[in-house]
C-alpha cells in the first residue's frame, strides 16, 4: 500500500501537533498547515528532530483559500485532520463573528476543496461545548441534547453537519471528533501553551507563587467542585489514528474521553501531589457562569464504532507535564 499523505491544520497547536506524532509514528506522511497565531513552529521542529524526517509546515490562515487549495493539490491529500480553530470560550462572545468564519465558514469552504480534489478522508475536531451546560449528571450521549452556550460550541456544532454531509458521501469517510477536557503532554517540547483552562491556569499560577483558585464549592457534586471528563492529549491523537484507520464507516459524532468524572479539587491536589505542594492554600471563589456541575462522556459509541478507549488515568496526565 502507498503511504497515505495528511493534511494537518492546526498542527503547531498543542493538539495538532500531538496528532502529527502519534500519525508519523503509525507510518503516515503529514504535511502541517498552521497560522502560528497559536502554533508553535518549534512543535514541528521537535517531531523532524525525533523522527528524523522532513514535516512541510506552510504557514497560512486557514481563511486563504487559494493557499490551502494549492498545498492540497501539491501534496496529493489523500486525508484532512482539520484541527485549526480558535477556541477560547470567553473570547468567543466577544468576537462571534470571527469565531463563526474561522470555525464555520471556514470549514465549510475547506471540505469544498477537499470534494474539488478528490480528498476521501476528512476527520474533524470538534467539542462537548456542544453539549452546553447540561443540567443532569448523566455521561453526554452523542445523539443527545445538544445546546452550546457559547459561539464556540456554536459554530463547532453548526461546522459538524458539515462534516457529516461531507461523510455520507459515498467513498468518503471519517466522522466529529467531540473532545472533552484535554490535558497531558507526550514531551516538554509539545505542552499546551494557552491560559485558558484548570491545569494551564493552576500551573501559571503556581509558577508565579500565586494560589490556585476553584470557582464554585457549592455544586451538587461529591466534593461541591465541577466534574469534568479529562482526556489525555495522547489519547486524542491515537483517537485520530483509529479514525482515520477505520476499516467501517463511522458515525457522524464521537466522543472523545474517558468515560471518568474528576472533580476541580482533585484535579488540583494532583497537581500539588506532583510538585510536593500538598499544603499550598487553594483559594475557593464563586461559581462561574455558564459552567455546569457535571460534564462528562458516554464513551461506548467510539468503543463500539471504531475500538478506542482511553488508556491514560488522570494522574498518568498531569505527571507527564512535569
Ligand atoms: C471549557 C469550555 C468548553 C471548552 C473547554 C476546552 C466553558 C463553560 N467551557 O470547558 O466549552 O470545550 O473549555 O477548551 O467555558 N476552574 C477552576 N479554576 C480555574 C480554572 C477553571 O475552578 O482557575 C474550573 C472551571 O470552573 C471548570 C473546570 O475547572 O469547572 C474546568 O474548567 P476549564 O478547564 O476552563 O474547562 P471547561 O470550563 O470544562
Amino acid at each position: 500500500m502507498t503511504q497515505e499523505t495528511w493534511l494537518l491544520t492546526g498542527g503547531a497547536g498543542y493538539i495538532g501537533a500531538h496528532i502529527a506524532d502519534e500519525f508519523i509514528r503509525a507510518g503516515k506522511s503529514v504535511v502541517i498547515y498552521d497560522s502560528l497565531y497559536q502554533g508553535l513552529e518549534h512543535r514541528i521542529q521537535y517531531l523532524r528532530t525525533k523522527h528524523n524526517i522532513d514535516i512541510p509546515l506552510i504557514k497560512a490562515d486557514i481563511r486563504d483559500y487559494n493557499e490551502l487549495e494549492g498545498v492540497i493539490r501539491t501534496y496529493k491529500i489523500d486525508g484532512i485532520v482539520h484541527t485549526a480553530a480558535l477556541k477560547a470560550v470567553g473570547e468567543s462572545m466577544e468576537k462571534p463573528d470571527e469565531y463563526f468564519e474561522v470555525n464555520l465558514t471556514a470549514t465549510n469552504e475547506l471540505i469544498d476543496i477537499a470534494k474539488r480534489n478528490n480528498v476521501k478522508k476528512f476527520i474533524f475536531s470538534s467539542t462537548a461545548a456542544v453539549y452546553g451546560s447540561p443540567d443532569t449528571m448523566d455521561p453526554c450521549c452523542e445523539d443527545g441534547p445538544k445546546a452550546p452556550i457559547s459561539p464556540y460550541g456554536d459554530s463547532k456544532y453548526q461546522a459538524e453537519a458539515k462534516v457529516t454531509a461531507f461523510i455520507n458521501t459515498p467513498g468518503n469517510h471519517g466522522t466529529s471528533l467531540r473532545f472533552f477536557n484535554v490535558v497531558g503532554t507526550a514531551a516538554p517540547e509539545l505542552l499546551d501553551n494557552s491560559v485558558e483552562n484548570l491545569v494551564p491556569i493552576v500551573l501559571g499560577k503556581l509558577n508565579k507563587g500565586a494560589a490556585p483558585e476553584i470557582f464554585g464549592t457549592d455544586y451538587p457534586t461529591k466534593d461541591g467542585t465541577c466534574i469534568r471528563d479529562y482526556v489525555d492529549v495522547r489519547d486524542i491523537a491515537r483517537a485520530h489514528l483509529a479514525a482515520a484507520d477505520a476499516t467501517q464507516p463511522l458515525p457522524p459524532a464521537l466522543n472523545i474521553g474517558t468515560g471518568r468524572g474528576a472533580s476541580v479539587r482533585e484535579v488540583i491536589d494532583l497537581v500539588l501531589a506532583a510538585i510536593n505542594k500538598t499544603d499550598t492554600q487553594v483559594i475557593e471563589s464563586p461559581r462561574r457562569s455558564g459552567d455546569p456541575a457535571f460534564l462528562c462522556a458516554d464513551i461506548n459509541l467510539a468503543k463500539s464504532a471504531m475500538g478506542f478507549t482511553a488508556q491514560y488515568s488522570l494522574e498518568a496526565s498531569v505527571k507527564s507535564l512535569f
